[in-house]
């Protein structure tokens, strides 16, 4: 009993087998040139080198600090690798204005570092010379653990004078220009990195490191003799090194266009990075709300949904967040009381059972078409590695937040592996913090 517009559009989002197998070859093949010597310079993918080739022990121990910048949050934490069972983490959130995050990059580094003061003060550390593990999750090209440069802003970032910049250099600088602290910044990790190294301190067996959240993306672990890019990688002693797939990006010269919409391009063209994160905006948290928004007024427009109701607030872009999909889709079946109070809250009061089980059916289509694309992005990762059990750490808002997501995820993936893998989902506890002291604990060993 859906209204027959709300299904004919729901329908463009449906992914079937087929389409997914497709998916996964197109994405095989854009790994392949990110993965070349020198990078093909049409990939989209560009696996970049992380220079982590080495899994924790679980014998790592010792206090760290760690930032954490390109999530929901900007956080510094203290770590305390204690032993393999206790781990504390002690951590300060600091909000970042849309100015810092699209003003000048001298502006967004001196806030850090701000901030970073303000917290070793706190814990009386500015003196303690402590190594520092920053995860930065945006794409970045490295030359060593401690050497990134910024490719290009993604999600919500658009700071000035970054971009092409060594940003391990723009953090020192910034700590130097306080002079008030004394840190070593030892190592800069995207938190997929630092999500499959959190991970892996428990399952050694864990060869992924995926997000769902505000952005979406992937590294996994590859045998260092196919990392071309890498020099010397085919003499290299170790065996193995992540790679930072930077998935958000496929689909960016225009292989994802068979399965977009109008209401991917709608999104897409009002975004600040039009044209780029492709696949990211058909997975991840920053947009899923914004497309449930579009469909809605579109219904609403043509009069099928909310009929009689006037609500100018959904016409504003940004208006449907989406931790408002998971909300409704936390509803028991056949209950509305979630999606009734999200309506009322933007203005829409109705009890109307018919229209509330239309957005829920909305919310669904988004949301099961994100865990289709996300399981796709596992499973190609899965057969080019070619193994046949593993653990894959997973974090991000969306994957810890909405009700159903990790089912769906593992029902697309049983239905493409088929049975030939023995894998586990797991949620990665605070990669950016623990998994970043265990890297800093990794390179003060070497
Ligand atoms: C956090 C990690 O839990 O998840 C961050 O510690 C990461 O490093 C984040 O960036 C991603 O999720 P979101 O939803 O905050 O973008
Ligand atoms: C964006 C960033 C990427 C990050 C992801 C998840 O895609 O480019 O580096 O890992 O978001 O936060």
């Amino acid at each position: 009993t859906l209204y027959p517009e709300a299904y004919r559009i729901c329908q463009q989002f449906a992914i079937d087998q087929n389409r997914m197998e497709e998916i996964i070859h197109r994405m095989t093949r854009e790994m392949t040139m990110g993965l070349a010597k020198d990078t093909h310079p049409r990939a989209t993918m560009k696996c970049f080198v992380t220079y982590v080739q080495d899994l924790p022990t679980g014998r790592e121990r010792g206090n760290y600090l760690a930032l954490d910048l390109g999530g929901t949050n900007f956080r510094v934490l203290l770590v305390n690798l204690e032993s393999e069972s206790t781990v504390h983490i002690d951590g300060q959130t600091y909000g970042i204005s849309k100015s810092v995050m699209e003003g000048p990059g001298i502006k967004l580094f001196d806030f850090i570092a701000q901030c970073l003061s303000d917290f070793c003060k706190d814990h009386k550390l500015e003196s303690a010379n402590l190594p520092l593990g920053f995860t930065f999750s945006f794409p970045c090209k490295q030359v060593g653990i401690d050497n990134g440069t910024l490719v290009a802003w993604t999600k919500g970032f658009k700071s000035e004078g970054v971009v092409n910049k060594n940003v391990v250099e723009l953090l020192r600088d910034a700590i130097a220009r306080r002079g008030d602290l004394k840190v070593k910044v030892v190592a800069i990790l995207n938190d997929t990195t630092g999500t499959l190294m959190s991970c892996a301190f428990h399952k050694p067996n864990c060869k992924i490191g995926m997000i769902v959240g505000t952005g979406s993306n992937a590294c996994y672990v590859e045998k260092t003799s196919n990392v071309e890019m890498l020099p010397g990688y085919q003499t290299s002693q170790k065996p193995y090194m992540i790679i930072n797939c930077e998935w958000g990006a496929f689909g960016d010269n225009g292989v994802l266009d068979f399965i977009r919409t109008r209401y991917d391009i709608e999104v897409d063209n009002f975004s600040i990075n039009p044209k780029k994160q492709v696949y990211e905006k058909c997975i991840s948290g920053m947009y899923m709300g914004e497309l449930v928004r579009n469909i809605i007024v579109e219904l609403m427009d043509k009069d099928v949904l909310f009929k009689g109701v006037k609500s100018k607030g959904l016409h504003e872009r940004g208006k449907f967040e989406t931790r408002f999909i998971t909300e409704i889709e936390s509803d028991e079946p056949g209950r509305f009381r979630n999606a009734a109070m999200v309506m009322d809250s933007l203005g829409i009061r109705t009890s109307n059972e018919k229209d509330l089980m239309c957005l829920r059916y909305i919310c669904e289509t988004v949301s099961t078409r994100s865990a289709k694309l996300a399981a796709c992005g596992l499973v190609c990762l899965i057969r080019k590695m070619n193994v046949k059990d593993l653990s894959v750490g997973i974090d991000g808002s969306v994957y810890r937040f909405h009700p159903h997501y990790h089912r769906l995820l593992m029902e697309n993936m049983n239905l493409l592996l088929n049975g030939t893998v023995r894998y586990e989902l797991v949620l990665s506890e605070d990669g950016s913090g623990r998994g970043a002291a265990l890297i800093a604990a990794v390179c003060a060993r070497d």
